[in-house]
């Protein structure tokens, strides 16, 4: 039962001279302090012996256990302060190492042409509103002048949300001309608006085609506003949209909301495409808003709905319009 406490002594000095982590310290601690260390267990049987023999040796033991207590102690307190300011230095923001990469989005073309839209046209005077993309036959048709049995309706193959010609009947906007009238029943000139937003046409897509994409409706009212006014403030936009002077071409054409009317078209890639439709606002529809009878008093006005996507398309030569709703990320990245 008898212990070899100078040797006990030597060994766990040593060790804890050796050791270069608290680990090994913490190891070191119970197998020399431990419950169950040669030393305590050498102490709690102690009790067995005669009283000299156990004052003697007990205090001995006790002595030489301070003393490994000590040591360990003061070792535990330099490599605890040692780790801890390794550890802070290797943390510390090395500020010549290369930056972690955070991925950066951008805007989708659509999306920065509709910013550049609503600029323009603010810094000319014009206010920016919305309408609703579900709309009703009435102000997508009837109200324009186009009455149910009227060609055109054929041309804006619709999305019904409800059935056609019920009282109730809804559905996808077809252009953003209906908020011409949602506006003008709502407010008397002289005003001039632009109306962004999307539009649904139940049609085959093909490279010009989708089945949703972007206009941009204009409308402006006054008692002297002309087809000149049209074409200045038009080709203004396109030269601003661009940031070049661009060639625009005005042809005659027929829209039933509007007399005369025009269709505007620029060049993709050497080929004319039709990029808007505008015109002077037909009486008709100065009537479905209750506007003053026509006469030498009456407000004139023009109205355009520009076709956004095709402008894009100009704008960053995209041959395909399909292009701009397929998500492809090789394609986004690209603006
Ligand atoms: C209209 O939608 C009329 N509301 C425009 C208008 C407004 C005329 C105010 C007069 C006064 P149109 O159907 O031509 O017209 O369409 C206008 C433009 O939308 C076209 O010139 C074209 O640029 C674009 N567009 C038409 N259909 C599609 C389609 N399927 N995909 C992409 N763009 C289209």
């Amino acid at each position: 039962m008898a212990i070899d406490i100078a040797k006990i002594k030597a060994d766990a000095l040593k060790g804890i001279e050796a050791s270069q982590d608290s680990d090994s310290l913490d190891s070191i601690k119970i197998k020399y302090l431990g419950r169950k260390s040669e030393i305590n267990v050498y102490l709690k049987n102690i009790k067995n012996l005669d009283s000299e023999e156990r004052a003697q040796l007990g205090q001995e033991t006790n002595a030489v256990k301070q003393e490994i207590k000590k040591a360990l102690d003061q070792k535990i307190k330099e490599t605890r302060e040692k780790e801890v300011s390794e550890r802070m230095t290797k943390e510390k923001i090395d500020i010549t190492a290369p930056g972690k990469k955070i991925e950066l989005g951008s805007l989708h073309p659509i999306t920065q042409a509709l910013r550049d839209t609503r600029r323009i046209f603010t810094s000319m005077g014009f206010y920016v509103v919305e309408g609703p993309e579900v709309e009703e036959e009435f102000y997508n048709f009837d109200a324009l002048n186009i009455p149910k049995d009227h060609p055109s309706r054929d041309l804006m193959d619709t999305f019904w949300l409800k059935n056609e010609g019920e009282d109730d009947s809804l559905l996808l906007r077809t252009h953003t001309s209906p908020m011409q009238i949602r506006f003008m029943e709502k407010h008397n000139p002289p005003f001039r608006i632009i109306v962004p937003g999307r539009v649904f046409r139940h049609e085959a897509t093909d490279a010009s085609h989708e089945i949703q994409f972007y206009q941009v409706e204009g409308l402006m009212i006054d008692k002297n506003v002309s087809l000149a006014h049209l074409k200045g403030i038009l080709t203004h936009f396109l030269n601003e949209f661009f940031k070049k002077d661009v060639e625009v071409r005005f042809h005659q054409s027929y829209f039933p909301f509007t007399e005369p009317s025009v269709e505007v078209f620029m060049k993709l890639k050497g080929k004319w495409i039709e990029v808007g439709g505008a015109g002077m606002v037909h009486p008709n529809v100065f009537k479905a808003v209750k506007y003053i009878p026509p006469g030498p008093d009456s407000w004139q006005g023009f109205a355009f709905g520009m076709g956004l996507d095709r402008l894009v398309m100009i704008k960053h030569d995209i041959d395909d319009v399909r292009l701009l709703y397929g998500g492809d990320l090789r394609f986004l990245k690209q603006f």
